[in-house]
């Protein structure tokens, strides 16, 4: 507003034909008058200043305006890398880059200096097509047009692979714990679950225990209302790397919690004994990958536990036990004996330094890619011994070559027979070496871990 306009407004003003309207016109005019005689005399520049601050005020507003439409929503899942979708920046919010510190976990974070304060906002219902969610940043002076603004921390997953799956489900929670380590055992309000892109709303019973218990709170999940409104965080931490870039000290830290809270959860306290005792749990699967002759190998295991003094055995079915009776079981494991398949995932609930006995149908060595390693690598990151692998050469008959990938149907869903010459070696020779260890450290175990306020967070 320059002075010759407010000159122009005041003749319009006088031109109004309403009595009470001049006489206000006549004193706002006696008024700018005094102050601008006021001004001459003191050399005071309101009238000036005041004339800047309308201005500036306005042109701020002005610039607001036009930065909150200015925010820029992109899609979530950016099919120029579709082939691609899981390096270095990965498909999903293909634009931004993680906080790498060796070592540590990559994450990015929402307002952050690398994000120069701006916030993350999310918009989009789609369930089925990550192309049509969408996300931007923004400033919290001008988050975009209808957005709401949702306090506190969140927490923003991208996962490649299944929320219901034990073992993939645990890989993309496991960096946010880790996070949450680094940073004070803060606590997210919410979370927002991807895959693909696509929204999530549900983890599987056990994952949702785990989190549940890790953060000793009930966990929520964002849903978003209306396509067209976005929602934008107070603060929002985004994990798309799952564990990647962590190094091992890390990742057992985290199971280290995960198991601690998951007993504290489940109430579950160290009982005194003081004599050493080895537990060998036979985790049993129903359909795909089971046993086929159940009590020949139940017998086996049996055999070679009844012979090692203080071995007790256990037969157990995952799929009938209780979050916390799983808890509970692995707690009492040292060896746990069970086919390649989910329920493997509680392993990382063992004391540290248990053993694994894995099992593969026919098959799979060949043709099952490196996917079938995620129990010895799960082992290894959990501070757990993997004690190998038995791959059953007997099984399906495949029509084609050994190699030939369509072959891997048929073996997908392979039984597992049994070698009891070699399960029977197997176990002797695992068990010798636990009895070797619990001499040394059960005392310790017994007294040391497992205490009800020993956890990190
Ligand atoms: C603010 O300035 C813009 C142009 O700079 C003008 O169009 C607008 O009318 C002004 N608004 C107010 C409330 O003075
Ligand atoms: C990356 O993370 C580290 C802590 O792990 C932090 O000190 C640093 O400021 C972060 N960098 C950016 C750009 O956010
Ligand atoms: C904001 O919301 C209103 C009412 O729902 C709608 O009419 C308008 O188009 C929205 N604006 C934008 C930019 O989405
Ligand atoms: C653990 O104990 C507390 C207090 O006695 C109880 O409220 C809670 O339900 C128990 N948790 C489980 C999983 O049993
Ligand atoms: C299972 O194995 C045992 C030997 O340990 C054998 O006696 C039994 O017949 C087998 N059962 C089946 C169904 O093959
Ligand atoms: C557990 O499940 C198995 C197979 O589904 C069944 O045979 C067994 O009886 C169940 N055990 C209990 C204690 O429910
Ligand atoms: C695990 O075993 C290693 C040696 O193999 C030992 O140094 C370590 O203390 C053990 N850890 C626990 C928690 O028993
Ligand atoms: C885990 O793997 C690393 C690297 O391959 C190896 O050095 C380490 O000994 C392994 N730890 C266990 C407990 O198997
Ligand atoms: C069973 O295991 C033993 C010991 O490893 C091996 O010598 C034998 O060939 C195996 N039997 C079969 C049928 O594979």
């Amino acid at each position: 507003m320059t002075k010759r306009s407010v000159s122009r407004r005041l003749v319009t003003c006088f031109a109004s034909p309403r009595l009470s309207f001049n006489v206000l016109c006549l004193v706002v005019t006696i008024f700018v008058l005094v102050q601008i005689w006021s001004f001459h005399i003191t050399n005071n520049s309101l009238l000036p200043s005041l004339f800047t601050y309308l201005n500036q005020q306005n042109e701020t507003a002005y610039l607001v305006e036009k930065l909150r439409e200015s925010v820029t929503f992109l899609p979530l899942k950016d099919l120029r890398y579709a082939n691609k979708p899981l390096v270095g920046h990965t498909w999903f919010m293909s634009s931004l880059y993680d906080n790498q510190t060796k070592g540590e976990v990559q994450y990015q974070e929402f307002p952050s200096d690398s994000s120069k304060g701006k916030l993350l906002c999310l918009k989009g219902v789609d369930d089925h097509d990550g192309s049509w969610n969408y996300y931007a940043l923004a400033w919290p002076q001008a988050l975009p047009v209808n957005a709401t603004l949702l306090e506190g921390l969140t927490f923003v997953s991208y996962n490649h692979y299944d929320y219901g799956n034990m073992w993939h489900g645990l890989s993309a929670m496991v960096p946010f714990i880790a996070w949450s380590l680094r940073n004070k055992c803060e606590k997210p309000q919410r979370w927002v679950l991807y895959h693909w892109g696509e929204l999530r709303f549900k983890m599987g019973n056990w994952l949702s225990k785990i989190i549940t218990a890790s953060y000793d709170q009930n966990t929520e999940f964002l849903r978003f209302v209306d396509e067209d409104k976005p929602v934008c965080f107070e603060k929002a931490v985004v994990m798309r790397h799952n564990e990647g870039g962590m190094s091992r000290e890390r990742r057992m830290e985290v199971f280290d919690l995960i198991r601690c809270k998951a007993r504290r959860y489940c109430n579950i306290s160290l009982s005194e004994t003081s004599e050493p005792r080895i537990g060998m749990t036979l985790l049993m699967r129903t359909g795909a990958r089971s046993f086929k002759n159940e009590s020949a190998v139940i017998n086996v295991f049996n055999r070679e536990c009844k012979s090692v003094e203080g071995c007790e055995m256990k037969v157990s079915y995952s799929d009938n036990l209780t979050f916390c009776e799983q808890v509970e079981l692995m707690r009492m494991t040292d060896v746990l004996v069970s086919p390649h398949g989910a329920q493997l995932t509680n392993l990382v609930l063992m004391d540290r330094n248990s053993s694994v006995m894995e099992f593969l149908p026919k098959g799979w060595v060949k043709l099952a890619g490196v996917g079938q390693l995620v129990y010895q690598w799960g082992a290894n990151w959990s501070g757990m011994k993997h004690e190998g692998t038995w791959h059953d050469p007997v099984g399906e008959i495949c029509q084609f070559p050994d190699t030939d990938r369509r072959c891997m149907s048929v073996y997908k869903n392979g039984k597992i027979g049994y070698n009891e010459t070699y399960f029977g070696e197997w176990a002797r020779s695992v068990l010798g070496k636990i009895r070797v260890r619990e001499m040394k450290d059960v005392v310790e175990r017994n007294h040391g871990h497992g205490t009800l306020d020993g956890c990190q967070c």
